[in-house]
């Protein structure tokens, strides 16, 4: 029996090229940029098994160059790159990876957090640029993080855990969500809002919502003025959930306090954003499950998903309705 061709465009971790070896066919590329159009297209039409990152979109136009594709395998929590109708449509499964990433995500979130509260970054460029002459009492003055409320819109697995550092910080605990957290409110003592009043209440807004139309600029001009003066903004999840343009004017005219970002409208992020020239703003380059650890048990969990795919059992985190 011919065995089944997986195209994984870029590197992976080995333990998990290793597993998928053991049973298919790899057409591998040891690279981290990604793919000419060319050389991702060839490889696309030969495959059975595809293996990417959310950099790569999977729309109706690049489904007709792959003729023979059974499963996408995403290795990412988020799968707004997969038009999941169009793959459904076609009969071809598509699959991603929660849970893994869930912990590491969330303490990306939290450090984002206290970096902009803190304004760790600013700190740190001031003492390395050499403009550190004297001690002032009111050097980097920031904003304290515990006692402080905490609005967290998206109550979902990194939601929750995002909650649960948050109760460590001695923090106040409100969510959004489309349905309510019973647990998360028994055991964390968080209080669902509406997202008018939790905008209106909270210190920290940190966004965990995933993108799909619905969420789609959620955070924009009316909902930014609901937000107090000294509030912050974290995202972490979609740059596209917030509406950045209104969040550009809001910071600029100082209506909130500061942000601390990882995600961003068009990534990499263009060099012109006004907000990469904002010192009240922290960027980050999409970085939120980037530990060694976890990116392999990401690519683990993907590799599983695939083998599970192709040799007829049904993927753990299958997509398709
Ligand atoms: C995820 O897993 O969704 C991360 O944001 C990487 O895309």
């Amino acid at each position: 029996m011919t065995k089944p061709r997986i195209f994984i465009p870029h590197r992976i971790a080995e333990s998990a090229l290793a597993l998928l070896g053991e049973r298919c066919t790899l057409d591998y590329r040891d690279i981290e940029e990604k793919l000419d159009d060319a050389a991702f297209f060839a490889g696309l039409e030969q495959a059975d098994g595809l293996m990417i990152y959310s950099r790569h979109k999977i729309s109706a136009d690049v489904l007709d160059r792959a003729p023979r594709l059974r499963i996408v395998s995403n290795i990412a929590v988020g799968y707004d790159n997969l038009d999941l109708n169009e793959l459904t449509a076609r009969g071809i499964m598509a699959t991603n990876t929660p849970d893994v990433l869930t912990e590491t995500t969330a303490d990306l979130t939290f450090a984002l957090l206290m970096a902009a509260a803190r304004r760790i970054p600013e700190a740190d460029r001031y003492v390395k640029d050499g403009r550190w002459n004297e001690w002032l009492p009111s050097l980097m003055l920031g904003k304290d993080v515990h006692g402080a409320v905490i609005g967290i819109v998206g109550m979902g697995r990194i939601g929750e855990a995002v909650a649960r550092r948050a109760k460590g910080f001695g923090m106040r605990i409100l969510y959004h969500n489309r349905t309510r957290k019973e647990e998360a409110e028994r055991s964390l003592g968080a209080e669902y809002a509406g997202l008018d009043d939790l905008l209106r209440r909270s210190d920290y807004v940190v966004v965990m919502t995933p993108l799909t139309p619905e969420t789609t600029g959620l955070i924009g001009e009316r909902e930014l003025a609901f937000m107090k003066p000294d509030a912050i903004l974290i995202n972490t999840s979609r740059g596209r959930v917030v509406d950045e343009q209104a969040l550009i004017h809001a910071l600029s005219e100082r209506r909130i306090a500061g942000a601390g970002l990882d995600v961003y409208a068009v990534e990499p992020v263009s060099r012109d954003n006004p907000l990469l020239s904002m010192p009240n703003v922290v960027t980050l380059p999409h970085i939120g499950s980037a530990t060694r650890e976890t990116r392999e048990n990401m690519a683990l969990k993907a590799a599983r998903n695939m083998l599970a795919g192709l040799f007829g059992e049904r993927p753990e985190n299958l997509l398709n309705p």
